[in-house]
């Protein structure tokens, strides 16, 4: 692997040990998996964040880091908003490590927001060059935005934010993004909202494994993307997939399925998922809410009380932006909170049955918070939240 003089300088230590242990992360690994030389990144979204996830050994080795990242770099999701964690009921000794790991973070120059959505927060292109971590993240920069991201661990993730580089392999490299088994979607409807493109990536996660799909027959919007592209990486592997005509590199590959294996889903299995069971709670925002979601949820719950708990999930810095709507969502009692989501803390472990309108969170809630889970559309969602109990 070709390191340049600047980066041999690292390794050699003359930059400071922490620096020198990030760089011997990423040289391991571009030599493991055959990188030529490192590629500078725009920006990182660093994984293992939550207290539960790296514990003490994890806290600990970050406190004892002494460097500066060097690109914007944001959290994963943790386990509780940093904020408002006493509402969600947290506990207290709980809280006060997960403090401490952000604050950890923190000195190592990473903002603090802990979010799966950061090509919200930081602008993302065409092109761009990224040390991502969170699979519905990465897959949303790979295939909508066109940008180049590995799935990164937690440490690779860290070390490229404060090197501020990554080796260049895998999907960095144009050759592996094309792609390798064709969907075909018969007749998609009309109007579907995003959970109906989270229940087809549901479906398609587990035929591609961890191939790259490339998908005809579908006209989805961003947000739609954003939930099938979740959904692929939850129940497969998916780190990209292409949609005809719709994704950015389209412009690059010329399509043609011939020689690729070929697989139909039918509106109906699609469908099929949605099987409306009562809840005893309602979960939305995974991935974290786009502004235009926030907007629109802000709509269905207008003179709406809910009479079950609602959870709904957006970056802080979004929340912010949307200050309005969130306003009024929770005037419904709908709460809206940051940092964290239905999967990763604990506060919705005490629930039997939770409705989401996810295709990723379909797949999660059962095994991570050994919860039932329901899938609807945004609006059933809301249905069910302001329906009274009988
Ligand atoms: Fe994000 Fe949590 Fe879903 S990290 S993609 S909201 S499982």
């Amino acid at each position: 692997m070709h390191l340049t003089a600047k980066e041999e300088s690292i390794l050699n230590g003359e930059q400071g040990e922490t620096k020198q242990q990030l760089m011997e992360i990423l040289v391991g690994i571009g030599k493991v998996f055959g990188a030529d030389e490192m590629v500078p990144v725009r920006s990182a979204q660093v994984s293992g964040a939550s207290y539960k996830t790296i514990g003490e050994w994890g806290l600990k080795w970050l406190s004892s880091l002494d460097a500066h990242a060097t690109v914007p770099a944001v959290l994963n999701p943790v386990g509780m908003d940093r904020i408002r964690w006493e509402e969600m009921g947290i506990d207290p000794g709980f809280a006060k490590k997960q403090l401490e790991v952000i604050s950890a973070y923190e000195c190592l120059g990473i903002r603090l927001e802990c979010t799966c959505t950061p090509y919200y927060l930081n602008i993302t292109e065409y092109g761009d060059h990224l040390a991502w971590s969170e699979s519905s993240a990465v897959s949303y920069a790979n295939s909508v935005i066109g940008a180049r991201t590995n799935r990164e661990g937690g440490p690779s993730a860290l070390a490229a934010a404060i090197i501020g580089k990554t080796p260049k392999y895998g999907l960095h490299l144009v050759e592996n993004r094309k792609p390798a088994i064709h969907i075909h979607v018969e007749d998609e409807p009309k109007g579907a909202d995003a959970s109906w493109y989270g229940a087809l990536g549901y479906l398609a996660g587990k035929i591609s494994g961890n191939r790259i799909p490339l998908f005809s027959g579908i006209r989805p919007g961003r947000d739609q993307l954003k939930n099938l592209g979740a959904a692929m990486a939850a129940t497969g592997a998916v780190a990209l997939y292409h949609v005809q005509g719709i994704t950015s590199e389209a412009r690059v590959f010329s399509y043609n399925t011939e020689g690729l294996e070929s697989i139909v889903i039918e509106a109906d299995e699609v469908e099929s998922l949605f099987i409306g069971e009562q809840v005893d709670a309602i979960a939305i925002g995974c991935p974290h809410c786009s502004p235009d979601e926030l907007m629109n949820l802000a709509s269905l719950l207008d003179g709406c009380t809910v009479t079950k708990p609602v959870y709904i999930f957006a970056a802080r810095d979004v929340i912010k932006r949307e200050n309005e709507h969130v306003r009024k969502i929770e005037r419904s009692g709908a709460r809206v909170y940051a940092d964290t989501c239905m999967v990763v803390s604990p506060a919705l472990e005490r629930y039997d049955r939770i409705m989401v309108n996810s295709g990723k969170a379909l797949s999660y809630v059962p095994t991570m918070c050994g919860a039932g889970a329901v899938i609807g559309s945004t609006k059933a969602c809301i249905q069910m939240a302001c329906t009274p109990d009988i």
